[in-house]
């Protein structure tokens, strides 16, 4: 299948390359346009042969399943730009969250789809969140689902739960990220390691959890109860993180959840003038 890509930023570069580094597309096969030019021209620097082109509507011509790779205030203008350029067998696929399946529908005639990437998908892991549209047929959701597959492991989400699963899977490495970064600053501040040995320390163990869990060898909560020994060290150090973190990730969700409506409510705006003509 022809991919063309919409927007070469952070997410449309890490789909290209994630495409590429899984051979689920030749860079040959992939077309793609950037509102600056010269960012995909360098993204084709890095992948020889990757099609370049100086519009979106060009990319349509050459695509069977385009990736929308814009921010979600860019979607409507875009969109409402391409309204007659899209062909009924093609697959439009957007990756922002605040857009509802049903209002993308509104204004693209084909099929459509949500996939929400995560920034661990250029290591070709972790999930891709899809929402199919309604009229996508059974080939077309397992065709995609291929390609996705290829450096992904792509699962099916309803729209009432877009958010908090985005925020587990694209979001939680910068969730996670943060609280390390956290850990290693508290162990210099309050010791004599330094900074470097604390973040190598803290990075070949986050390393090696990934690997625990892929292979299946612990799930996080016997990964708890195997390295915490009745009154020993591991205790009493979790027992400080449970006293300081006083419902922080559920205040977390509520904050997210809140942003998310303001988002979507921005959406809305734009998208019901469409949706009631
Ligand atoms: N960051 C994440 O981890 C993550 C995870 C999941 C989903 N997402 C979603 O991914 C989407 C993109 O985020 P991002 O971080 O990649 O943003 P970004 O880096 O700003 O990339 C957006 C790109 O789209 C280009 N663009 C805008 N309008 C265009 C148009 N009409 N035609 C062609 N190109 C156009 C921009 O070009 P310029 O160079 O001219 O600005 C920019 O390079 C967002 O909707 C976000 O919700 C992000």
């Amino acid at each position: 299948m022809r991919i063309g890509l919409i927007g070469t930023g952070n997410m449309g570069t890490l789909i290209v390359d994630a495409l590429v580094k899984s051979k689920a597309a030749k860079p040959r096969c992939i077309s793609v346009t950037n509102r600056t030019k010269q960012k995909a021209v360098d993204l084709a620097k890095k992948h020889r042969k990757l099609k370049v082109y100086s519009t979106p509507k060009e990319v349509l011509q050459h695509a069977d399943i385009v990736f929308l790779c814009v921010k979600p205030a860019q979607f409507h203008p875009l969109l409402k730009s391409l309204r007659s350029d899209w062909h009924p067998n093609q697959i439009a696929i957007s990756i922002t969250s605040p857009i509802s399946v049903r209002q993308l529908e509104s204004l693209i005639p084909c099929q459509v789809v949500r996939v929400i990437p995560s920034i661990v998908n250029q290591s070709l892991s972790g999930s891709t969140l899809v929402t199919f549209g309604s009229s996508m047929t059974d080939l077309q959701k397992s065709k995609l689902w291929a390609i996705l597959s290829q450096f992904s492991h792509p699962i099916e989400i309803d729209e009432e739960n877009i958010r908090v699963a985005s925020d587990l899977s694209s979001c939680g490495p910068a969730f996670l990220s943060y609280l390390l970064q956290k850990m290693i600053d508290g162990a210099v501040m309050s010791t004599s390691i330094s900074k470097k040995q604390a973040t190598q320390l803290t990075t070949e163990m986050v390393s090696g959890i990934g690997k625990l869990l892929e292979e299946q060898i612990f799930t996080l909560k016997q990964l708890e109860e195997k390295v915490t020994v009745k009154g020993g060290i591991t205790g009493v150090g979790l027992s400080v993180l449970e006293e300081a973190n006083n419902g922080a990730f559920e205040k977390l969700f509520l904050e997210t959840q809140k942003k998310f409506k303001e988002d979507q409510q921005a959406a809305d705006a734009l998208f019901n003038e469409d949706l009631n003509k």
